[in-house]
């Protein structure tokens, strides 16, 4: 990526420490979602290497992963489907439990979201530990899921949530890293 792009997306990303929980630097994407520039550009950013070619579905994970996945899914013509945390999806689901920088829980997604074989990119904002996106992705291969890729626009590499994803043989793009 373009390295003032990457400079722009930076900058437009806030900080606040000790959120949610001491000793966590919080990274904060309301401020880049806010600059309608910085948006675009993220999700540009995001697409770029799949741009015009055939993808079925994004797997957005909950909830930050919803507003960039919706994004996605519209930039390359391909469908939405929801991870999302326990609880709030109506029909039969498929659920694992994962733990993330800050804690514990568990995420599910609906049994008929996906068909095998189907080409899916799984897009979220940050990766830290990888936790999240692990159990994400070993969900979707458990329902016989081709992942493209995953996607995020923040990396905190110090953390190795990329070895994580590909372990499971999951490219992984993210566009900005914060040590
Ligand atoms: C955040 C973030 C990722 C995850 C990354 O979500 O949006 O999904 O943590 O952490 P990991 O790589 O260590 O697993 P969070 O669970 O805080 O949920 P939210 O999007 O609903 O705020
Ligand atoms: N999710 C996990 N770790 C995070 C961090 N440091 N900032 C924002 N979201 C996160």
């Amino acid at each position: 990526t373009d390295r003032s792009v990457q400079d722009e997306l930076r900058q437009s990303i806030r900080t606040i420490v000790d959120y949610p929980k001491e000793g966590i630097l919080f990274r904060d994407i309301t401020t880049l979602l806010g600059d309608a520039r910085a948006f675009r550009r993220a999700v540009d950013a995001l697409v770029q290497p799949w741009a015009g070619s055939k993808v079925d579905q994004i797997a957005g994970i909950e909830a930050r992963g919803f507003i960039l996945g919706g994004a996605v899914a519209h930039q390359l013509s391909a469908g939405f489907v929801p991870i999302r945390k326990k609880g709030k999806l109506p029909h039969e689901t498929v659920r694992i439990a994962y733990s993330l920088e800050y804690g514990v829980d568990e995420m599910e997604m609906h049994k008929d979201a996906i068909k095998p074989g189907d080409k899916v990119i799984v897009v979220d904002d940050l990766i830290a530990t990888g936790g999240t996106a692990e159990a994400a992705c070993k969900l979707l291969q458990s329902m016989g899921a081709d992942i493209v890729a995953a996607c995020f626009i923040v990396d905190l590499p110090d953390l190795g949530g990329r070895a994580k994803l590909e372990a499971l043989n999951v490219p992984v793009r993210t566009l900005v890293a914060f040590d």
